[in-house]
This record gives structure tokens, C-alpha cells and sequence, in this order.
């Protein structure tokens, strides 16, 4: 049976109806068009799927949209603003931190999570909290130079 469901993703509200089994994955990619939060294991296992709910990262293969009716989604179509790429989008452009891309925009929500959460200090530092993103192509180190990229730019940066 589906149910009544609201969805806020990207600063814009979403009512669907969803069976309760839906995961927050489908909803985005098969209910709402949203296809750049990528399905690659389905089970928690690669991070290419992370979304941000309230600024904080989570695997959304693994967790069911009906959990998540009134919080704040942000997906990788929510962080460019007014047609202008967000900061770490344009640092993995410019590092060549993606090959085949599948992992790509896991990478980079996750890192502007990572940051969100808590500055890393240091390279070590940004590998340990990135490692629930998994890249086969092997970009990591461009992808770790992205990141440090960005936060060289931020303010006070302290890496
Ligand atoms: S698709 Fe969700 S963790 Fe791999
Ligand atoms: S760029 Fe291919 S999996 Fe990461």
C-alpha cells in the first residue's frame, strides 16, 4: 500500500506517493528524475548513492524515504547555485579526480559532507573519512588533491 510522503530535496517540496519499502535511492532516481546520485552496489557497501540529509552523509540505498519526510535533502543536482558549480565540483574538474565517473558525485557530496561536519585536518585525516567512498578507476589521489584544493581556498584553511 502506498502512502502519503513529502520530500524536501534541493530546496524544493515533494509529494509522492510511495510504498513504505521504497529506499530514499529510488525515490530520487526513479520517482523524481534525479539520476545523479548513482546506484552502483545497492547495498551500502561503495558510497557512490551518498546524499546529505540535514548536512550530515548518508548511504540513501540504505535507509527508506518515508524516514525522511520533512528533513533537508541535498543531492549532487543541489550544489550548484544560480548555474554556477559548487567549489568542489570545479576543484574535481580542474584535479581530474574522476574516470569513468560512477563514483564521481558520491565523491563530491560526500566531501562537501565531510567538510560540513568537521574540517579534516590533515590529508590522513580526509582518506579516513572518505573511505566509505569506494572509486574503482583508482582517482583517490586526484580526488584527496580536490578536496585539499578547496579547502586551501576556504577560509583560515588549516591543511
Ligand atoms: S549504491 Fe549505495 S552504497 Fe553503493
Ligand atoms: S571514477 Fe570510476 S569509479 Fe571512480
Amino acid at each position: 500500500m502506498e502512502a502519503d510522503i513529502s520530500l524536501n530535496i534541493n530546496k524544493v517540496s515533494y509529494s509522492l506517493k510511495l510504498e513504505p519499502r521504497v529506499t530514499l535511492l529510488d525515490a530520487l532516481r526513479e520517482k523524481l528524475g534525479l539520476m545523479g546520485t548513482k546506484k552502483v552496489c545497492d547495498r551500502g557497501e561503495c558510497g557512490a548513492c551518498t546524499v546529505l540529509v540535514n548536512n550530515r552523509r548518508i548511504n540513501s540505498c540504505m535507509t527508506l524515504a518515508i524516514m525522511h519526510s520533512g528533513a533537508e535533502i541535498t543531492t549532487i543536482e543541489g550544489l550548484a547555485t544560480d548555474g554556477e558549480l559548487h567549489p568542489m565540483q570545479t576543484a574535481f574538474i580542474s584535479h581530474d579526480a574522476f574516470q569513468c565517473g560512477y563514483c564521481t558525485s558520491g565523491q563530491i557530496v560526500s566531501a562537501v559532507g565531510m567538510i560540513l561536519e568537521e574540517r579534516p585536518k590533515s590529508e590522513a585525516e580526509i582518506k579516513e573519512r572518505m573511505s566509505g567512498n569506494l572509486c574503482r578507476c583508482g582517482a583517490y589521489p586526484h580526488i584527496v588533491a580536490a578536496i585539499c584544493d578547496v579547502l586551501e581556498g576556504m577560509e583560515n584553511a588549516a591543511i
